[in-house]
């Protein structure tokens, strides 16, 4: 940083007694999060929820949650509502409604939209009548048709205004080590079948978008076969020539223990780089898709939890921005009370997880001046 001369100095003084009191009081706006992403060629950007009958959430309808995403994010994603389970109430119609909302105040808003996602390979997340769907005595057909239908009036609908595609969202069954079978993958023969036909299906309707395969492995020592399966995924599609442009990193970091040695949660940095290196050296690119905190681990003293959460957070951004690859980096929710956290991953002494950049109150957390700080130094 250049230092300002004690003339500049004293001429800004002098300047700043001429404002009036109330702007004078002001103190200058920080750079916002999405701003010092951008110096690095990268955006910022939060998950948000369209919850019309409830304001008091991480919604569009909650004023000073929407304010802050304004602030801070350059685009969106929604948490929910771009999901089967919320588009396709039945095997026949689509609800856009709330993908709408999020949508049109996004476009008024000036911000971008990512898209998540265009199939949750998982039979939790599919709605009802698709686990249960009779595909007749033609099942590929009969698969085929509901999901190049759903891929193809999805992207034509919000093909203006997304250009990043979560196409398919964690699909490794951690039980057999392999892609998750599901009703779409029994009736087409194959997980692999049903993955790939999403990603030619994704880049024939989008030509120009980002393809991406999003997923929660992560750097800590619970994660290593999940991250070696992700990396058979991923050379699996190379080699079937598979257009996926980018691996999605969910980065739901998590301290479940302590690292006497650090004082954080333990993280496997020299595997994890390994595994990036991997993903990069097959020509994927990287993003950050869902970050978030999990603080199990740590104790319930508010500034302890604040400090260590932030300094986890910095040690994990630093050595992500050390990848060129890495573009778009969006949180998983701005507020704690609003993280989907609270009711996953709850702590054991009942208080709030401390997962997000921003506490309750709406003030900045360590955490925000953590990842502004490893943006600052990135960009
Ligand atoms: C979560 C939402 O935050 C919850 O509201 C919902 O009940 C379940 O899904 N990985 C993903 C996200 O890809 O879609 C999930 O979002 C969090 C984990």
């Amino acid at each position: 940083m250049i230092e300002p001369t004690r003339r500049q100095t004293l001429g800004g003084l002098a300047a700043l007694a001429a404002l009036p009191a109330s702007v004078r009081a002001a103190p200058p706006a920080p750079a916002s999060l999405d701003t010092l992403a951008r110096k690095g060629g990268r955006r910022f950007g939060s998950a948000i929820a369209w919850n019309p009958r409830n304001a008091d959430s991480g919604s569009v309808q909650n004023r000073a949650y929407a304010a802050l995403v304004q602030r801070e994010c350059g685009l969106v994603v929604p948490e929910n509502e771009m999901k089967w389970q919320w588009l396709r109430k039945s095997p026949d119609s689509f609800d856009f409604t709330a993908m709408d909302g999020i949508v049109g105040w996004a476009k008024a808003s000036g911000l971008g939209v990512r898209g998540h996602t265009l199939l949750w390979h998982r039979p939790k997340w599919f709605p009802g009548w698709l686990n249960d769907y009779d595909f007749g005595a033609n099942p590929a057909a009969e698969a085929e048709r509901l999901l190049t239908t759903h891929i193809r009036t999805v992207t034509a609908r919000y093909g203006g205004i997304i250009n990043s595609w979560d196409v398919v969202n964690e699909a490794i069954d951690h039980d057999r080590n392999a892609p998750i079978e599901t009703s779409l993958s029994r009736a087409m023969g194959s997980p692999e079948a049903v993955l790939d036909l999403a990603f030619h299906t994704a880049r024939d309707a989008a030509p120009g978008a980002e393809l991406v395969y999003n997923d929660y492995m992560s750097w800590e020592p619970a994660h290593a076969k999940h991250c070696a399966d992700v990396l058979r995924l991923l050379e699996g599609f190379r080699k079937r020539g598979t257009p996926v442009d980018a691996l999605g990193i969910q980065s739901h970091i998590e301290m479940f223990s302590l690292d006497p040695a650090t004082g954080v949660g333990p993280y496997r940095e020299r595997e994890w780089r390994a595994f990036l290196d991997d993903v990069v050296g097959m020509g994927y690119r990287l993003l950050i898709t869902e970050f978030d905190v999990k603080d199990k681990a740590l104790p319930s003293d508010v500034a302890v939890r604040d400090a260590k959460v932030a300094d986890y957070t910095r040690r994990y951004f630093d050595l992500m921005l050390d990848y060129e690859q890495l573009g778009d980096i969006l949180a998983w929710g701005m507020v704690d009370k609003y993280s989907w956290l609270q009711g996953f991953a709850p702590r054991d002494d009942g208080r709030e997880v401390r997962a997000c950049p921003y506490d309750d109150a709406y003030q900045a957390k360590p955490m925000r001046a953590a990842i502004a700080a490893s943006l600052g130094a990135a960009g």
